[in-house]
């Protein structure tokens, strides 16, 4: 356990670990107990502003998303311990449940997924430990990233987990299988790139501070900014525009067809390009437009990170990717401050008006109808 700093004097978090029993662990949890962790609601009465965006965030819909209770779903049918695998998914799709023991989602606290309170009693992370990384401490203390915070009604505690370390979220953003793979790697991908050394952990990116009252009016607040609780990753396009860029290189025009070079660079991205997990892809399409604007001759770069089976086989549903995953297969994503140079051959129609390169963003979470989303197109008009 890191040394926490409280407001309060080391001796108030030391009778209230006394008092609520203190760590929590996997096997404390076989005992459901009463109600350890506050809903949202309860915060949004003084931090309002935070909550609005946190409501907004794929956290808040992480235990109840259509997507994910279909997936939930497909993973427990026809496994003979549905238990374990529905447990496997929801402890870190709804967390409270490490310590309620509500793998099944009836409680509403557990159906409110990565919540407020959950992430502000992480005392601690260590991801050697073997059932679930988090160092558990519901309770009267709240821990953040301000050192003067005072609460009428909340303890509040310093910690640095929470302003400075990527543990806070690596917790459930980096994740090996029973097979030894790692389903996510988003960590070791930012561990191997330029950004610690500069100090930009998760959280420079995905919370930036931004105007805004750490509490409603009449409250006491130390600060004019807080951490946009948004947490916008590959689901907005705006994010993923910012971290990409596209370009042109060298082009060659011949009678019937042209030699293009396009030049696609993860300028932005903390980690490989797309993040995440392996339903998520990068497309750089290649043609030309003949003024209709569809693009004609299309030709496609994909950037992925491919799961294989234990057979060898592409494997394309999440719950596969979690529970089937034995080796990794191809990975063309694009890693941190990295350049591609992609060479295409488009066939030139007699009525050709521009040649076009676009991006793509491409989330397959459900295979069955991929969202393709436009991130950016760069053109070359003809005669110019
Ligand atoms: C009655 C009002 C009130 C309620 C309800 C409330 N808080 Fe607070 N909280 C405050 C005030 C005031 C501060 C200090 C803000 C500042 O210094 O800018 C604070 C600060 C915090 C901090 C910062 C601690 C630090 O040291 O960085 C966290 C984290 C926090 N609250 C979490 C929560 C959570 C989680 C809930 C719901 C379980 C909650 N609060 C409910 C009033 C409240
Ligand atoms: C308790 C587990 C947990 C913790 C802790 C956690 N996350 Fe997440 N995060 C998730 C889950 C689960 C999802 C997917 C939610 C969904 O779409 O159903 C998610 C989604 C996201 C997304 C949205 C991806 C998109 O497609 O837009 C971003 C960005 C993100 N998390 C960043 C972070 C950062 C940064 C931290 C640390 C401050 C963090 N997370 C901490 C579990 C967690
Ligand atoms: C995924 C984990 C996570 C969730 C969920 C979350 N927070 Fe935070 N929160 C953080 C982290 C990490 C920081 C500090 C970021 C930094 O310093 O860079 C923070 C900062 C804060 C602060 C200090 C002021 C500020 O903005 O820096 C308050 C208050 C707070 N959170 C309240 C809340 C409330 C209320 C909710 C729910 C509506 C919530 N948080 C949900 C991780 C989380
Ligand atoms: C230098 C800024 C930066 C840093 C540092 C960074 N990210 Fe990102 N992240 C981005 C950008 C930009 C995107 C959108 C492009 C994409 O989806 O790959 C993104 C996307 C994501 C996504 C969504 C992936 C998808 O496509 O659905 C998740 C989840 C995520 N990041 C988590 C993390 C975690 C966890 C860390 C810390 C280990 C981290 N990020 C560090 C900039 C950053
Ligand atoms: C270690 C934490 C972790 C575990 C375990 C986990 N997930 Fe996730 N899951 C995430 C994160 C983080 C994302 C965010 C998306 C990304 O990074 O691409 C996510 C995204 C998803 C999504 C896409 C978003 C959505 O809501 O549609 C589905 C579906 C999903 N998970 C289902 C499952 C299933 C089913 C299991 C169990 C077999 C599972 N997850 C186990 C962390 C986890």
């Amino acid at each position: 356990m890191k040394p926490i700093v409280t407001r309060r004097g080391s001796l108030a978090v030391l009778v209230l670990v006394v008092v609520t029993g203190a760590v929590w662990t996997r096997s404390d949890a076989a005992s459901p107990v009463a109600e350890p962790y506050s809903s949202a609601r309860d915060c949004a009465r003084c931090h309002q502003t935070i909550h609005k965006y946190w409501s907004e965030s794929e956290h808040s819909r992480s235990a109840t998303s259509p997507s994910f209770r279909a997936a939930l779903d497909a993973a427990v049918e026809g496994t003979p311990d549905r238990s374990a695998v529905q447990r496997n998914c929801v402890w870190c799709h709804a967390p409270t449940a490490l310590v309620t023991g509500d793998y099944s989602l009836q409680r509403p606290i557990t159906r409110e997924g990565v919540s407020c309170d959950f992430c502000h009693t992480v005392a601690d992370v260590d991801l050697s430990r073997p059932d679930h990384p988090f160092e558990l401490q519901p309770g009267k203390v709240k821990r953040g990233p301000l050192e003067y915070a005072k609460s009428p009604y909340h303890e509040t505690a310093y910690s640095a987990l929470h302003k400075a370390s990527p543990l806070i979220c690596i917790a459930c953003h980096e994740y090996k299988n029973a097979g030894g793979v790692k389903v996510l790697s988003t960590y070791s991908e930012w561990a191997s790139g330029p950004y610690p050394v500069r100090g930009q952990t998760c959280q420079e990116c995905h919370m930036p501070l931004v105007p805004g009252n750490t509490v409603s009016e009449g409250l006491e607040s130390t600060q004019r900014r807080i951490n946009l609780h948004r947490l916008v990753g590959g689901s907005a396009a705006s994010r993923v525009r910012g971290g990409l860029d596209l370009r042109f290189g060298s082009l060659a025009l011949g009678a019937a067809s042209a030699e293009v070079e396009v030049v696609v660079a993860n300028t932005g991205v903390g980690h490989a390009a797309p993040g995440g997990l392996s339903s998520k892809s990068l497309v750089l399409a290649v043609g030309v437009d003949t003024g209709s604007g569809e693009l004609i001759h299309r030709l496609e770069k994909v950037y992925r990170r491919e799961l294989k089976d234990s057979d060898g086989h592409a494997l394309v549903t999440i719950p596969d990717f979690f529970l089937k995953a034995a080796s990794v297969g191809e990975d063309t994503r694009i890693k941190q401050k990295e350049s591609r140079n992609e060479h295409f051959t488009v066939p030139l129609p007699e009525n050709w008006k521009a040649i076009v390169a676009r991006l793509e963003y491409r989330d397959a979470s459900d295979p069955k109808s991929p969202k393709t989303t436009l991130i950016s197109e760069q053109r070359r008009e003809r005669g110019r």
